[in-house]
């Protein structure tokens, strides 16, 4: 009986991937080690391309998150996992500084996030593509059009050559024939993959993916796994995924973090994570609808709303 699968570097290499030309199976893109998987005595570690230091935050009075430390090693895939409302979009929110911490700091490529003015914040988004959670594309322009956005938006490149890229990145998704179908005629799984050749348009060094693979079928889900891990490798980006979805998730993630109670309650490789006997781990990974996560949000007993105390 063949081994249980690990990790997509493991297991899946080469990818039959809809890359045509990427360099898949070639040595390594500059900057796309995997200090977790590769990291020996001799390798110097590279310092982290994001950092969470002992982050606390909120909204408005609600803190959500206490006292986070997070690393992301460049060239890793990273997933974020745990309860629905636990924190992931808010971890995102931090890095791309939509939010801002209440104390702690988040750090970029080794510059903390707050200390950046509106031009240097415009230079650390430019390197950030992001997929949003139910990443809606711009209804009334063309897939074409959508991933030339932020092509148009940020650089001055002539029309000619945002032709080009804009074909090259669709390439990517497998998608270059779907150019001129509007939002409106592509399908989920396909939308998703537009918004990735948006998300990827201006070459990021990171891309943060809000559950890329709710409301997909099965197939594409698949599709869509693989393809954030062969753009992590052939691209030498980085990636951080939210995601509900254990099976997918576990198979391309380096490192996979799992965010309950205000925190996280635990992270490791996608092995010691099955391999995990913490109880919410557990739950997770077996998909249990009851344990430490409880199904229903807190109420008051059945008996209280039914108003049955009072009748008895
Ligand atoms: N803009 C906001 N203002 C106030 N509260 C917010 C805001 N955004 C999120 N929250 C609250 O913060 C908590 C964490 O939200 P977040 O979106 O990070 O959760 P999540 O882990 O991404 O959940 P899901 O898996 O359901 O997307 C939730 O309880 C949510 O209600
Ligand atoms: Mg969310």
């Amino acid at each position: 009986m063949p081994a249980t699968p690990r990790t997509y570097t493991e297991n899946l290499r080469p990818p039959s991937s809809p890359l045509h030309g990427w360099p898949l199976t070639g040595p390594a893109p500059a900057g796309s080690l995997h200090p977790l998987t590769a990291a020996s005595p001799d390798t110097p570690v590279p310092s982290p391309l994001v950092e969470l230091r002992s982050v606390t935050c909120g909204y408005g009075e609600r803190i959500i998150l206490r006292d986070v430390n997070l690393t992301v090693p460049r060239g890793a895939v990273v997933a974020l996992m745990g309860t629905s409302g636990g924190g992931k979009t808010t971890v995102l929110r931090l890095i791309g500084r939509q939010l801002t911490p209440l104390s702690g700091q988040v750090l970029f490529d080794g510059q903390d996030l707050a200390t950046l003015d509106r031009r240097g914040l415009h230079d650390v988004r430019r390197r950030m593509g992001m997929l949003f959670q139910f990443g809606a594309l711009f209804t009334d322009l063309s897939v074409f059009d959508n991933v030339a956005f932020p092509l148009r938006e940020h650089t001055r490149l002539s029309e000619e050559l945002i032709r080009d890229l804009v074909l090259m990145k669709l390439d990517a998704v497998g998608l270059r024939g779907a150019r001129d179908l509007m939002p409106a005629q592509v399908s989920g799984g396909m939308a998703r993959r537009v918004a990735l050749a948006r998300a990827i348009a201006l070459d990021p060094d990171l891309i943060l993916y809000d559950e890329p693979f709710a409301g997909l079928d099965p197939i594409s889900m698949g599709v869509a796994a693989r393809l954030i891990r062969a753009l992590n490798d052939a691209l030498g980006v980085t990636s951080i995924v939210v995601s509900h979805d254990v099976e997918e998730t576990f198979l391309i993630a380096d490192h996979v973090v799992f965010i309950a109670n205000g925190g996280i309650a635990a992270q490791g490789t996608p092995a010691q994570m099955r391999a995990s006997d913490d109880p919410l781990v557990r739950q997770f990974v077996d998909a249990a609808p009851d344990g430490p996560v409880r199904f229903h949000y807190p109420a008051a007993t059945a008996e209280q709303d039914y108003g049955l105390e009072a009748r008895r």
